[in-house]
C-alpha cells in the first residue's frame, strides 16, 4: 500500500469540541465562559452547520401562552418517545428546558414575540397541556427560522468568548490510550490539505446525525455522522440505532423541509378525496399528532391508493386558509421553500409532501451530564473518561423511539450546556498535558492512507447509491423482517464493495472524492448497525414499526440497543435496561401505558 509521510500539526487544549452546530456551539460557549482553554473543530464554517436549517421551534414550558408546566413536557416527551426514553434524562430536559431558552433570549436570540412582549411560543405534534388532555403552545419559534437565529448568536457568543475555532477540520478518529480513556482527535486540515493531532482532556462530540444514509432526507450533504462512526472505529457501541424519524412533511421530490410549525398555525394534511385523514388516525390530536403517528398515516393513505398527483404518491399539506399576513409572519422561510422548490404559491395552493428521513433518535450512549458511557464489565453506565457527546449524535436517551418536534432545539442547547457544567465539576483549567501513547494517531493516518490510494474499480457515488437505495426501501416508515433481512444483506453486500472503491482525485481537500469516500465509510458503519439493529428488534415502537410484529412489546424488548461493529463489519448486539425512574423526587416515573393521540 501506497503510504506518505506525514507532518502532524500538534494542538493542546483543555476541552476540544467537534462540531459546530448549536449544540457543538453551545458547548464551545459554557466551556470558554468557565475558563477552559477551548477549541472548536468544524468541518463547514459555523453558521453552515444543519441547525441552520431547524425551522419551527425550540420547546420551553414558559407558559406565556396559557398555562404550562415543565412535568407536562416531560410526560409528553416520555409518551412520544413510546416509553423508551430515559426518564431521569427527560427529567432534566424539561426542567432545564427553562432557564435554557431565557439564557437563549440574554444571548441575543431575536425570539419572536406576543403582543406583550413575551417569547412567542406555537404548537407542535404531541405537545400537550395537563398530561395529553388539552393542547399546548410550548415551541417558542424565530419565525421559521429557529436554528439559524440560534446558530448565528451562538457563534457571536463564542467570538466573544474567545474559543479557537478550526473552520474547516474533518475530524478522522479519536485518539484512545490503552486504558480506553480517550485523549484526543485526528483531524484533516480540508482547507489546507494539513494533519493535525489535538489532545485535551475532553472530547465533545456535536457531530449530528446519519441523515444522508438514505436516499431522501431533510439533511444536509455534511450530516454523515462522523462521531458516531468515529466511536465504533474506537470499539465502543452505538444506541438504537434503529429508530429513524420521518418528518411528515418533506416536500415531494427534494425532501426539503416544511416545518411541522406549519400544522401548529392550524394547517392541515388532505388526500386525493379532499379528507382531513388524520381525524381517523389520531382523533384528538388529528394532525398534531406524534411524527411517527402522521408519517405512518400518510404512507397507509397512499398504500391504499389514496394518495394525491399523478402517480397518487404524495399528500397535500394546505395553509391557504391562513391568510397572507399570518404567512408571512410566521412562516415566511415555508413559502420561499414552496415556491422554489415545488413552485407552489402557499396563499393559493397545497404543498405536495411525503414523509422523509429527518432525525436519529439512536446515536453515541450518554448519562444526563453528557459523559459517553458504555456497557463494560456488567455495568449498563460505565462512563468513558475524556469523551462526551451531544445533539443529534448523542442517545442521552430523551427521545427513545420517537422524538417530538421542537424537543431537538432543546437538547442540543439543554445538553451543550450540560455538558460544560459538569467539566467545570470534573476538570482542572489549563491542567498540564499528559503525553499522548507513543503511538497516537497512527491508524488513523493508515486508514486516511489506505482509502486515499484506494484503486479498485467502484466510483464512491455508486457505492453511495447502493447504501442509499437499499436504506431508503429496507429500513422505512414500515419495516418486515423479510425486509430488513433483505435489507441486511444488500447493506452487507454494499460494505464488501466498498473495498474495491476508487478514489481519483487523492488530494486531501475538501473537493477531493477522498473526503467523500471517507464520508462514505463513516456512513456505511452506521447503515450497517441500524438495519442490523432494526431486523434484531422483534416488536413496533415508535419510529420503528414492524408489520409482522404491529405491537409494542415491553416484557421483551423494554430495553435499549448497544451495537458494536468490528473491522470486518461483523455487528455484535447486546442490550441495556431503559431508565424508568427519575432523578428527584418532584416529580414520579410516568408508568408505561398505551400510546393513543
Ligand atoms: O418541523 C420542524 O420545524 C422541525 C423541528 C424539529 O425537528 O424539531
Amino acid at each position: 500500500m501506497t503510504t506518505t509521510a506525514y507532518e502532524v500539526i500538534v494542538h493542546k487544549y483543555d476541552v476540544i469540541i467537534i462540531g459546530a452546530g448549536g449544540a457543538g456551539l453551545r458547548a464551545t460557549v459554557g466551556m470558554a465562559e468557565k475558563g477552559f482553554a477551548t477549541a472548536c473543530i468544524t468541518k463547514v464554517f459555523p453558521t453552515r452547520s444543519h441547525t441552520v436549517a431547524a425551522q419551527g421551534g425550540m420547546s420551553a414550558s414558559l407558559g406565556n401562552m396559557g398555562p404550562d408546566n415543565w412535568r407536562w413536557h416531560m410526560y409528553d416527551t416520555i409518551k412520544g418517545s413510546d416509553w423508551l426514553g430515559d426518564q431521569d434524562a427527560i427529567e432534566y430536559m424539561c426542567r432545564e428546558a427553562v432557564p435554557a431558552v431565557i439564557e437563549l433570549e440574554h444571548y441575543g436570540v431575536p425570539f419572536s414575540r406576543t403582543e406583550a412582549g413575551k417569547i412567542y411560543q406555537r404548537p407542535f405534534g404531541g405537545m400537550t397541556t395537563e398530561f395529553g388532555k388539552g393542547i399546548a403552545q410550548r415551541t417558542c419559534a424565530v419565525a421559521d427560522r429557529t436554528g439559524h437565529a440560534i446558530l448565528h448568536t451562538l457563534y457571536q457568543q463564542c467570538l466573544k468568548h474567545k474559543a479557537d475555532f478550526f473552520i474547516e477540520y474533518f475530524a478522522l478518529d479519536l485518539i484512545m490510550d490503552n486504558e480506553g480513556v480517550c485523549r484526543g482527535v485526528m483531524a484533516l486540515n480540508i482547507a489546507k490539505g494539513t494533519l493535525h493531532r489535538f489532545s485535551a482532556q475532553m472530547v465533545v462530540l456535536a457531530t449530528g446525525g446519519y441523515g444522508r444514509s438514505y436516499f431522501s432526507c431533510t439533511s444536509a450533504h455534511t450530516c454523515t455522522g462522523d462521531g458516531n462512526a468515529m466511536v465504533l472505529r474506537a470499539g465502543l457501541p452505538l444506541q438504537d440505532m434503529e429508530f429513524v424519524q420521518f418528518h411528515p412533511t418533506g416536500i415531494y421530490g427534494s425532501g426539503c423541509l416544511i416545518t411541522e410549525g406549519v400544522r401548529g398555525e392550524g394547517g392541515f394534511l388532505t388526500n386525493s378525496r379532499g379528507e382531513r385523514f388524520m381525524e381517523r388516525y389520531a382523533p384528538n390530536a388529528k394532525d398534531l399528532a406524534s411524527r411517527d403517528v402522521v408519517s405512518r398515516a400518510m404512507t397507509v393513505e397512499i398504500r391504499e391508493g389514496r394518495g394525491v398527483g399523478e402517480h397518487q404518491d404524495h399528500i397535500f399539506l394546505h395553509l391557504e386558509h391562513l391568510g397572507a399576513d399570518i404567512i408571512l409572519e410566521r412562516l415566511p422561510g415555508i413559502a420561499e421553500s414552496a415556491k422554489i422548490f415545488a413552485g407552489v404559491d402557499v396563499t393559493k395552493e397545497p404543498i405536495p409532501v411525503l414523509p422523509t428521513v429527518h432525525y436519529n433518535m439512536g446515536g453515541i450512549p450518554t448519562n444526563h451530564f453528557a459523559e459517553v458511557v458504555t456497557l463494560k464489565d456488567g455495568n449498563p453506565n460505565r462512563v468513558v473518561p475524556g469523551l462526551m457527546a451531544i445533539g443529534e449524535c448523542a442517545c442521552v436517551s430523551v427521545h427513545g423511539a420517537n422524538r417530538l418536534g421542537s424537543n431537538s432545539l432543546l437538547d442540543i442547547v439543554v445538553f451543550g450546556r450540560a455538558a460544560a457544567i459538569r467539566c467545570s465539576q470534573i476538570l482542572t483549567r489549563n491542567a498540564p498535558h499528559r503525553p499522548l501513547p507513543k503511538n497516537a494517531g497512527e491508524e488513523a493516518i493508515a486508514r486516511l492512507d489506505k482509502r486515499r490510494y484506494a484503486g479498485g474499480n467502484l466510483k464512491t457515488s455508486e457505492i453511495r447509491l447502493n447504501m442509499q437505495r437499499a436504506m431508503q426501501n429496507h429500513a422505512a416508515v414500515f419495516r418486515t423482517g423479510d425486509s430488513l433481512q433483505e435489507g441486511v444483506q444488500k447493506i452487507n453486500d454494499v460494505w464488501k464493495s466498498f473495498g474495491n472503491v476508487n478514489v481519483t482525485d487523492r488530494s486531501l481537500l475538501w473537493n477531493s472524492d477522498l473526503l467523500e469516500t471517507l464520508e462514505l465509510e463513516n456512513l456505511l458503519t452506521q447503515a450497517l448497525v441500524t438495519v442490523t439493529g432494526a431486523f434484531n428488534r422483534t416488536e413496533s415502537r415508535g419510529a420503528h414499526a414492524r408489520e409482522d410484529y404491529p405491537k409494542r412489546d415491553d416484557e421483551n424488548w423494554l430495553k435499549h440497543t448497544l451495537t458494536w461493529l468490528s473491522e470486518t463489519g461483523q455487528v455484535t448486539i447486546d442490550y441495556r435496561p431503559v431508565h424508568i425512574y427519575t432523578l428527584t423526587n418532584d416529580v414520579e416515573p410516568v408508568p408505561l401505558q398505551p400510546r393513543v393521540y
